[in-house]
């Protein structure tokens, strides 16, 4: 009995330290698990049906005439498979991929650098291309639209420009936050794909598929399981198919049903919509602190002893989306969902009941 007290008392820690399980972005270490994953070609790609289509034709129209397809921008939320979007283009296309990110672009000459190593027809890949400096990314405009940029040497007066001829190229752009690249820039993609979430039927097959190459033997239903709390991103899936996994090689024979999934998930905090510790408890905090609201974010962020920006930027957007939480302009306030996701009935006139 002690011990079981003892492990409760453990888990009491400050929420956020606990919050990596349902966390969309890259986790440190977690770089090799995703790579072993990631599907090689469109045909192998799960989900997003509009864009693989999309993507086909570009990339087929292209390969028929012969020339390099348009620039392409892969806009949408942390880990809905833009980097693995980038890869499998240069794979279809059967050229090589050179990757570099918008921070790592801080001056005119990075990009310069990387330009002119580019090969015919490879690939390049700018990651966060939203983040990159101001001088480079005037340089890329050039690139794009014409295949050759002007390279400044020297400073002042006695500078001059050398106009260099680039390799044609793809240029292939992925941001999060496609509202933060400037108007010229985004012109000069030929076509956007816009990523969404994915729904619970196809994360299932991303985690059935993931079972099989980690070679795990894993119930249909208890995918299913873990699908459905994965808030519509597959690096969430895969990650808690390897928490998952873990559990039942310690507790079982290292197969999982769905007794295992549910279980595992319960240790690692993750509830049947895919909200953790630090999300219920704003839930609580708005709803048995404060009536549903509306409530300032701030209030929240105190009740829940976290930063004002960790509530709006790390619990909100999926509170949000999962229409728990509303957002309005006297503060924030509970959906009649996120009551009965407490387990309580909501008051008259909560935002979302149903009007007889
Ligand atoms: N359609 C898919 N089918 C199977 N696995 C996928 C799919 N999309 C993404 N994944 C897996 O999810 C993980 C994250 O994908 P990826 O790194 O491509 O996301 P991202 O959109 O680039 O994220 P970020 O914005 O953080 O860079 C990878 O391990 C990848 O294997
Ligand atoms: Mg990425």
């Amino acid at each position: 009995m002690a011990n079981i007290e003892k492990t409760e008392f453990n888990i009491q820690q400050p929420a956020s330290q606990e919050r990596d399980a349902v966390e969309p972005t890259q986790r440190e270490g977690e770089r090799d698990a995703e790579r072993a994953l990631r599907p090689r070609s469109i045909e192998e790609f799960i989900g997003q049906p509009k864009v693989r289509n999309q993507l086909n034709l570009v990339l087929g129209g292209a390969k028929q005439r012969g020339v390099t397809p348009d620039h392409v921008l892969l806009s949408g939320p942390p880990g809905l498979g833009k980097t693995t979007m980038a890869m499998i283009i240069a794979y279809e296309l059967g050229t090589s991929l050179r990757m570099t990110s918008g921070p790592a672009l801080e001056r005119a000459g990075d990009l310069a650098a990387m330009l002119s190593n580019l090969m015919e027809g490879d690939v390049l890949f700018i990651d966060e291309i939203h983040r990159m400096a101001r001088p480079a990314e005037e340089m890329l405009y050039m690139a794009m639209e014409d295949f050759r940029v002007d390279v400044i040497v020297g400073k002042g007066p006695g500078a001059t420009s050398i106009p260099l001829e680039l390799a044609p190229f793809t240029l292939v752009g992925a941001t999060t936050r496609s509202g933060m690249l400037t108007g010229p820039l985004r012109d000069r993609f030929g076509f956007t794909a816009q990523m969404e979430f994915y729904s619970t039927e196809d994360l299932t097959k991303v985690v059935l598929r993931a079972a099989k190459i980690l070679g795990v033997t894993i119930a249909h239903d208890a995918a299913m399981e873990i699908a459905s709390r994965s808030r519509g991103t597959p690096r969430i899936a895969n990650r808690l198919l390897r928490r998952v996994r873990d559990f039942a090689e310690v507790h079982a024979d290292g197969s999982i049903d769905l007794g295992a999934a549910k279980a595992a998930l319960l240790v690692f905090d993750v509830d049947e919509k895919g909200l953790d510790r630090l999300d219920r408890a704003v839930l609580d905090a708005l709803i048995r602190g404060h009536g549903g609201g509306p409530v300032g974010v701030s209030t929240l962020a105190i009740a829940v002893g976290e930063e004002p920006s960790t509530v709006e930027e790390v619990c909100e957007p999926y509170l949000v989306r999962a229409g728990m939480v509303a957002r309005t302009g006297r503060g924030r306030v509970a959906t009649a969902a996120a009551w009965h996701h407490l387990g309580l009935q909501p008051p008259e006139g909560a935002l979302g009941m149903l009007e007889f």
